[in-house]
């Protein structure tokens, strides 16, 4: 039988943007493990407008190529690792946008976190646990939490993100954690 399928949904799409650092740092960990099979999913590759379809895709999925192929996508994932900044103590607008336009293909999914920014990310990441929730996923406790100074260090070229140990071990729990809700609910919706 086949791996279940995990996407690492970068969150940002700023040219500058930081997001890189943790999507490489986790990959390399990710490389690690056996068990689950990783998919780098950047939200640059689906661009899509603002959302203003007549009607929620919890109902009716959206006609849009882009948002079909994005559908497409999450839909072939068994669960997801979000790498998400903080704007203004939430996420970011592409991220919000790019979440509203699927709804029934992420359900009964798990979701995690990675996050970075002045207070670890942690607010933006409560706010997307509430979001996640809505859309039927289980959203974990387990996550990681790129500390400012940490974001500053890596920021200024001074450390990378494998610099630290403690990242490290957040990612492990994370990861096996997300292993366990993964396969568990994968059985439970076959
Ligand atoms: C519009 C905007 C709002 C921001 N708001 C916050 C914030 O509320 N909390 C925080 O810790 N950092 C905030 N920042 C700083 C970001 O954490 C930092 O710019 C980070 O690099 C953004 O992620 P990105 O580089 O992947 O786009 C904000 C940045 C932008 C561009």
């Amino acid at each position: 039988m086949s791996n279940p399928k995990i996407g690492i949904i970068v969150g940002t799409t700023r040219p500058t943007r930081f997001a890189d650092k943790p999507v490489e740092w986790l990959t390399a960990l990710t490389g690690e493990r056996s068990g689950l099979d990783f998919e780098v999913v950047d939200l640059r590759d689906y661009p899509m407008p603002f959302f203003e379809e007549p009607v929620s895709p919890a109902r009716t999925p959206s006609s849009h190529p882009v948002a079909q192929k994005w559908a497409a996508k999450i839909a072939s994932l068994d669960g997801y690792i979000f790498i998400t900044a903080e704007y203004n103590h939430s996420i970011s607008g592409v991220l919000k946008n790019a979440l509203d336009y699927v709804y029934p293909e992420f359900v009964r999914k798990p979701a995690t976190f990675v996050a970075y920014g002045g207070v670890g990310g942690a607010r933006a990441v409560e706010q997307l646990r509430l979001i996640c929730i809505e859309l039927q996923m289980a959203a974990l406790r387990a996550a990681v939490h790129i500390s400012r100074d940490q974001f500053a260090a890596v920021l200024q070229g001074e450390k990378t993100l494998s610099d630290f140990e403690v990242l490290k071990q957040q990612a492990t729990l994370m990861l096996d954690d997300l292993a366990w809700w993964t396969k568990t609910l994968k059985a439970g919706r076959s």
